[in-house]
């Protein structure tokens, strides 16, 4: 999967869609996004861009990010790396339903905006909203001198080269380490150790070679893609850091194959959805080796039960028994990293399944890649 950028700038590589080629991109584009922002020595981050000094980073009270889409998702994952990592009340928002609701803009909170284009028409009057009621907003953009990044007080740029398939997947990685890198930086202002520093230098070190060995799993994970394709309805399912991972994964594969995908919390399983699980609507599950794995097997057990067919993403050493159709282990990183390592392979499944409908994927029906109207 070594792909010469010169060759992804001028389109297609070997007649692959363009979405293919900006997946094999997420080790390099990350590797872009990391460069020059660890501090190995102090066991930390520095976003220049940011325009903030310690003594501001430290007088954060609250951040809400704020983005549409799969920024948003990105977004709510940027929330648990800010909440554990730098432990300042953090949540995520559609910038589309912000505005709308005559928000209260808080002085001692960071607004945090994210954004692909940069150009996306809900986001950034999002952060006109803020701005004009006196906060200060900082971006996470791709495209430079876009006009989210224009209008923010500061930010970071995400490096992930261009991305011109309207699913969006590398600049989804690179919103991922940017909020690590953020959450960094915060923490290590507030009560993050250096030791949970280290801890976490060195594990946005290691993901652009765990990208790859994901990347490098892809018969695997065509084979589960084409074999959910037949399937008109699935559930994404996973909790708390694998959440947002799970709502990713259905908006990919919603995108590009037109199933209908639908995520759910694990935990809510019970409270509805189980009603609809058979043995012609799939599960994609999200099951990390974490302080959840336990109760997330436990509610596979029960979707087992209804004779639902699972595919779990998962890593190696999950006892999942007999549960799962296909299982796809992921590298392990630290706790916190996790939900990039587990994203990349939903896309890589979503676009199989696609591909197999004899879809394309390139351009998805009734979309576009930056929704400049309102
Ligand atoms: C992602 O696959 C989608 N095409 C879409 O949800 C996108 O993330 C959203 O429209 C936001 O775009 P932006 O990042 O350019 O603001």
């Amino acid at each position: 999967v070594d792909v010469d950028p010169s060759a992804y700038e001028h389109g297609q590589i070997d007649g692959r869609p363009r979405m293919y080629t900006e997946m094999l991109e997420q080790p390099a584009s990350v590797e872009r996004a990391l460069r020059g922002r660890l501090d190995e020595r102090f066991a930390t981050a520095h976003l220049g861009g940011l325009e903030m000094d310690a003594r501001e980073l430290r007088a954060v009270r609250r951040v809400k990010i704020l983005g549409c889409g799969s920024a948003y998702y990105v977004g709510q994952m940027g929330a648990s790396l800010i909440e554990e990592l730098a432990r300042i009340p953090a949540d995520a928002e559609a910038a589309s339903e912000f505005r709308y609701r005559s928000p209260v803009i808080e002085p001692d909170t960071l607004y945090v905006a994210v954004s692909q284009s940069g150009e996306t028409i809900d986001t950034l009057l999002a952060v006109e909203e803020v701005r004009r009621k006196g906060g200060r907003v900082i971006g996470l953009v791709n495209v430079v001198g876009s006009a989210i990044a224009r209008a923010c007080d500061g930010g970071i740029y995400l490096h992930a080269g261009p991305e011109i398939a309207v699913a969006s997947t590398k600049a989804l990685t690179t919103m991922f380490v940017g909020f690590a890198l953020l959450a960094l930086q915060l923490g290590r202002v507030r009560d993050l150790s250096v030791a949970d520093g280290r801890r976490l230098v060195a594990g946005l070190q290691k993901l652009p070679a765990q990208i790859e060995q994901v990347l490098e799993g892809e018969e695997r994970i065509a084979q589960a893609g084409t074999a959910l394709a037949p399937a008109e309805s699935l559930f994404f399912v996973g909790r708390v850091r694998g959440y947002p991972v799970a709502r990713e994964g259905a908006q990919k594969f919603k995108e590009i194959s037109y199933r209908h995908a639908e995520a759910y919390q694990m935990s809510e399983l019970k409270h509805g959805p189980l009603a609809l699980i058979s043995p012609e609507v799939p599960t994609v599950a999200v099951v990390p080796d974490d302080e959840l794995t336990d109760r997330n097997v436990a509610a596979l057990h029960e979707i087992a039960a209804r004779g639902g067919p699972l595919v779990v993403v998962t890593h190696a050493g999950v006892d999942l028994g007999e549960l799962a159709a296909e299982r796809i282990d992921v590298p392990r990183n630290e706790r916190e990293l996790d939900p990039l390592l587990l994203t990349v392979p939903l896309q890589l499944l979503a676009y199989h399944a696609a591909l197999a409908l004899g879809h394309d994927v390139d351009k998805p029906r009734n979309l576009a890649k930056s929704v400049t109207v309102e």
